[in-house]
């Protein structure tokens, strides 16, 4: 048995039981999963966790399913590095990177697909699908695969071929839609609503989301159980960003950690409607069509983008949106400081934290994290004109030469 109670009405506060539904019958709020804290607190210490599995199921009384059969590729647990030389190029002498390039799948949705993946199955479902950027698409056919379980993954028709391929390779029914993410979206509810397949991120939505808070248990661990200053994490719709916050408060309920006090800055493309509601001081976020390199975070009418302004007023965060140039440039810095070559969702990070600094949000000896969330491979397109090899003859000649027109 798990520590998940009910559902619960993000909006009116109804209650619902457990069950593959995600909106509110009386105000379609969203439904979010409600836990019995008080005998999570009598199971799980910080040594049960430190002496748990080495993936995010260390913290599975926490995480919403029932039994243990869980479908797992190893999710998590991924390593929290301290960034000495990106921070000296900003100016922060104690930023850290949370590196969740490293996943099964390269990207933090491994993270919510391998509890929503094992919902499913405790559902009864054999099918299994997913609207998705790109990331998410790779995630659920791995997992569909190491499940066993049929998988329809739907994505926009113009995503970079490294997250196409990466999708395809598990062996799903891969749909190339001819639109835009929000479109693809639409469909899939109609389609959700027609075959009665466990959508992660539609019908099982609040116990996919769950997955992310595992992003801010693992960095409290990591900094020796405390939160940072500041956090700076990408946004698509928004769910990560207010899961990682959920995470942090959650440990501090336990009573494993203070009252945490971090800064929680959304960083995300040029654009956004919910940089345009932080930045015209309302919480109405109204849909754009997105135009950016960052195709992993081009959501138009993003679920989540209304708590995600929530969480920024709590927090006294803020939220920054960033050009395609500053994303390249973000990529590069990145990996040519630090050795990570992080997707442009990284590059959305790396441009949104060098900001902060230059506006004095973020100051010198802050206590920092900022989350790379998805590989760099497969986002090569960003970044193939700006980084070229030498193409020498096989000759020392000509590999002089050639180091000569470098300098
Ligand atoms: C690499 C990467 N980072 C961050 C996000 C943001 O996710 P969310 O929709 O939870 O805001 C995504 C979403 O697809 C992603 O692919
Ligand atoms: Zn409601």
């Amino acid at each position: 048995m798990g520590y998940a109670s009910v559902l619960q009405c993000k909006e009116c506060g109804r209650e619902y039981p457990l069950e593959p539904t995600n909106v509110c019958e009386f105000c379609f709020g969203p439904l979010e999963v409600q836990y019995d804290y008080k005998n999570i607190a009598k199971v799980m210490t910080k040594e049960s966790i430190q002496n748990g599995p080495n993936s995010m199921w260390r913290y599975k009384e926490l995480l919403p399913v029932a039994g243990d059969d869980i479908v797992n590729i190893n999710s998590g647990f991924t390593p929290l590095i301290k960034a000495n030389r990106l921070g000296e190029e900003l100016g922060l002498t104690n930023l850290y990177l949370k590196n969740d390039c490293v996943n099964p799948t390269h990207s933090f949705k491994d993270r919510v697909v391998t509890v929503a993946a094992t919902k499913a199955k405790e559902f009864g479902f054999d099918t299994i699908a997913c609207a998705s950027t790109g990331n998410l698409a790779g995630s659920v056919a791995a997992h569909a695969a190491r499940a066993g379980m049929r998988c329809f993954v739907f994505i926009p028709a113009d995503l970079e071929t490294g997250k196409i391929i990466g999708a395809a390779v598990y062996g799903p029914t891969l749909v190339a839609v001819k639109g835009s993410y929000d479109e693809v979206n639409r469909l899939c509810s109609e389609v959700a609503d027609r075959h009665g397949w466990a959508f992660v991120n539609i019908n099982i939505r609040p116990y996919y989301s769950e997955g992310s808070k595992s992003l801010g248990y693992e960095v409290v661990e990591q900094l020796g159980w405390k939160t940072p200053v500041h956090a700076v994490v990408p946004a698509a719709s928004g769910s990560l960003y207010t899961k990682i916050w959920k995470g942090f408060k959650e440990f501090n309920q336990l009573g494993f950690i203070d009252t945490p006090t971090t800064q929680m800055h959304l960083a995300t493309y040029t654009g956004s409607p919910i940089v345009t509601a932080y930045d015209e001081g309302t919480k109405d976020v109204r849909p754009v069509k997105p135009k950016t390199i960052a195709k992993s975070l081009a959501i138009g009418n993003p679920a989540d983008g209304y708590y995600a302004l929530n969480t920024i007023e709590e927090t006294q965060g803020s939220a920054t949106a960033v050009s395609d140039e500053e994303v390249v440039d973000g990529m590069l810095l990145l990996a040519q400081t630090e050795g990570i070559f992080g997707e442009t969702a990284g590059g959305v990070t790396i441009a949104s934290l060098k900001r902060l600094v230059k506006q004095g949000k973020i100051n010198q000896d802050d206590l920092t994290v900022a989350y790379i969330t998805g590989s760099g491979l497969k986002t090569q397109e960003a970044v193939e004109k700006v980084v070229q090899p030498l193409h020498v003859e096989p000759t020392l000649n000509s590999f002089e030469d050639a180091l000569k027109a470098t300098r």
